[in-house]
């Protein structure tokens, strides 16, 4: 299964590709992980990205292209994966299109896990104390919604317009928003 998940900052994107890495036993690939372990070694890739990322604003596709490439070079990509974080504007669309074609592949379907604003600061809020995420502050939460409004919500559209969207409601239990994907992705994969 290849499945690329998409939603606003804190819409729960990261939980729910835990536990459907483990359902699907395909990997999980998040940009934004991939961003932070960058940051933490200190990286020059880190060291660029990192004020950028705790502003809020986007990475340069250019670098993101260039990790995602890195990535799918692995062999544990060859049978399926959750992408998480990516793409967010609509070169980014079109350049993961043209690397999944150069692999002689296709994503099954781009999930759009929705949750009210008010709920997503509530989250992040949340977060913010307990893992004192450096992008969880309020003013840089502000930013990331506007970016998601502005660069990401177009390319939801692009996928709805080209009949591969999904949409589903990110509100709720954990295991019940977990049962949602299943049940619209791969009910034959479905428990109970
Ligand atoms: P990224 O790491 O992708 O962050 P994000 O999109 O802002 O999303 P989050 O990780 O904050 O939220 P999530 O949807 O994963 O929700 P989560 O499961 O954690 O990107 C960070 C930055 O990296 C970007 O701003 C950018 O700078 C850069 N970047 C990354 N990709 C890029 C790209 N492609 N191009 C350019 N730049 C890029 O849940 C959030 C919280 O809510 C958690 O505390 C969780 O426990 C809780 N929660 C989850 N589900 C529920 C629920 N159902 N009910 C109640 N609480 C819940
Ligand atoms: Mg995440």
């Amino acid at each position: 299964m290849r499945l690329v998940l998409l939603g606003a900052p804190g819409s729960g994107k990261g939980t729910q590709a835990a536990r459907l890495k483990e359902h699907l036993q395909v990997p999980h690939i998040s940009t934004g992980d991939l961003l932070r372990a960058e940051v933490a070694a200190g990286s020059p890739l880190g060291l660029q990205a990192k004020e950028v990322m705790a502003r809020g604003d986007l990475v340069s596709d250019e670098i993101l292209l260039g990790m995602l490439k890195d990535r799918f070079s692995r062999d544990d990509t060859r049978n399926g994966f959750i992408l998480d974080g990516y793409p967010r504007n609509l070169a980014q669309a079109a350049a993961l299109d043209d690397l999944l074609a150069s692999l002689g592949q296709k994503f099954d379907a781009a999930v759009q896990l929705t949750v009210d604003n008010e709920q997503i600061v509530e989250r992040l809020a949340g977060r913010a104390k307990a893992e004192g995420r450096a992008d969880d502050n309020p003013e840089s939460v502000r930013k990331r919604l506007q970016v998601y409004d502005q660069q990401t919500a177009p390319v939801v559209e692009f996928y709805r317009q080209h009949g591969q969207l999904t949409v589903v409601d990110g509100v709720g239990p954990l295991d019940a928003v977990f049962t949602r994907i299943i049940e619209a992705i791969a009910p034959e994969k479905a428990v109970g």
